[in-house]
């Protein structure tokens, strides 16, 4: 059980390098069920999320190798039975069940337990699977799933009470690329770690269009082959080192973010200049210089899915509004209960009321170092935040949420100048 100790009031500016994302990564690792052939990932990140999607990979009988951010996969004799005691860990693990099902036409997955950032059913991937002729059963918490004689192409709408869903959609995509026929995803999300998906699947020779539409085809094909890919930048990764340059950067400096993806950052983009910041970009879009601004405001966030503002941001710019005057207020419509990092950070002094999945923070800049207690991933981050504006030293601990899905957050601060140490219990 590590801990963070974290020393606030430093100035931060040099360069950050953002890692490939997670996000990505973890539906492109189970894709590489669907064949039998050498695949070969690069730039996955070496965080806790990813090293279990190898473990499941390699549960099911798949051979992976590893060095540094390279993952070579041969799943050529593979078991559909997805083992309880991995897939428990992390929700993700949900996405073998379309590769599992296309490829062997049986699949058996335990279904994912509760999840502190809220309500997380899995109803929508069931309804996308059962449209392509899947009979499930539920039995002992584990959803057993055939399709004698394989999947037959359909059309299915995905659209959910809080929209489309990222790995519902994943998960059909991967399930129809081996069906008969023609299937079409209705309300399909949008996001760029999709659109990654389906231009891994399309390279392995499968035939999908339509991919960061609401509307995606795909044409069903006998086999899919052996494949290379390197895996898009971090948006949210690179968005919450964007907020750190906001939050604690060197005012004519900056700090600036390589490896990044100019289009994928958009919202958080917007929402920071909005906030009186300023974010430089290269002429390519792959990297960026964020300065903090001299008079910064207030704004108000709506999540919403692709191209909206991410759910996955909003905790850090719940950080950033908590030192900025004004009253800001957060609505996050995807994960209403998703503001664990709110009473952990008025431990520190901040004024946010939270009430029916939105935040109204009154913006203060007398935070103060405290103990206090990681939830999840994102909301960790939101603490690492404000515990480098805060006057003494936070000690932050379960850090392996963070370790979930950022890839040496730690090291990457002290390159910027932050004054962290990680101190194991
Ligand atoms: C993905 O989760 C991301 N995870 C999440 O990031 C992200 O918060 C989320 O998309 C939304 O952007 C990965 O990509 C591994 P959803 P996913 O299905 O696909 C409801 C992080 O911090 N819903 O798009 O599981 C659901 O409850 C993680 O990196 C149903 O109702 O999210 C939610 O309200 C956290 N029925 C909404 O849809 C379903 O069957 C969107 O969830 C599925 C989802």
């Amino acid at each position: 059980m590590d801990k963070l100790l974290v020393h606030g009031g430093k100035t931060l500016k040099g360069a950050v390098h953002i890692s490939g994302s997670k996000n990505a990564s973890l539906p492109i690792l189970a894709a590489t069920l669907l064949t039998g052939e050498t695949c070969i990932i690069r730039r996955v990140p070496d965080v806790s999320d990813t090293n279990y999607m190898i473990q499941i990979l390699a549960a099911l009988g798949a051979e992976v190798e590893r060095s540094s951010g390279t993952v070579r996969i041969t799943a050529a004799n593979i078991s559909h039975n997805a083992p309880y005691e991995i897939v428990r860990k992390m929700r993700a693990s949900i996405c073998v069940m379309g590769p599992l099902l296309s490829r062997l036409h049986k699949a058996s997955v335990s279904l994912p337990g509760g999840c502190i950032i809220g309500d997380r059913p899995v109803d929508l991937h069931l309804k996308g699977l059962e449209a392509l002729g899947a009979d499930i059963d539920m039995e002992g918490g584990n959803m057993h799933m055939k399709a004698e004689g394989g999947l037959i192409g359909c059309e299915c709408d995905l659209r959910g009470k809080h929209g489309p869903t990222v790995l519902g959609t994943d998960n059909m995509m991967m399930a129809a690329v081996l069906a008969k026929g023609t299937t079409v995803i209705e309300s399909a999300a949008c996001e760029p770690e999709v659109v990654d998906l389906a231009n891994f699947l399309n390279k392995m020779g499968a035939k999908i269009s339509g991919a960061g539409t609401r509307r995606i085809m795909i044409e069903g094909v006998e086999k899919l082959n052996a494949v290379e890919h390197t895996v898009i930048p971090d948006r949210i990764e690179a968005g919450t080192f964007m907020v750190v340059a906001a939050m604690a950067g060197d005012p004519e400096d900056g700090v600036t973010l390589n490896r990044i993806c100019r289009e994928h950052l958009e919202p958080s983009t917007e929402k920071l200049i909005e906030a009186g910041h300023s974010v430089e970009f290269s002429e390519s879009g792959t990297s960026c210089v964020v300065t903090p601004g001299r008079n910064p405001v207030g704004a108000n966030i709506v999540t919403a899915p692709f191209p909206g503002f991410p759910t996955d941001m909003q905790a850090q710019f719940t950080s950033l509004f908590a030192i900025t005057p004004g009253i800001s207020v957060v609505e996050d419509t995807i994960f209403p209960q998703r503001f664990m990092h709110c009473a952990e950070m008025t431990r520190m002094g901040a004024d946010i009321k939270v009430d029916n999945g939105t935040a109204v923070i009154q913006g203060t800049s007398t935070m103060s170092g405290a103990p206090v207690m990681a939830s999840d991933l994102r909301a960790s981050a939101a603490l690492v935040l404000s515990a480098l504006c805060a006057n003494g030293t936070t000690e932050i601990n379960r850090l392996y949420h963070i370790d979930r899905g950022y890839e040496n957050i730690d090291d990457k601060l002290i390159m910027i100048g932050a004054d962290i140490e990680r101190v194991r219990e």
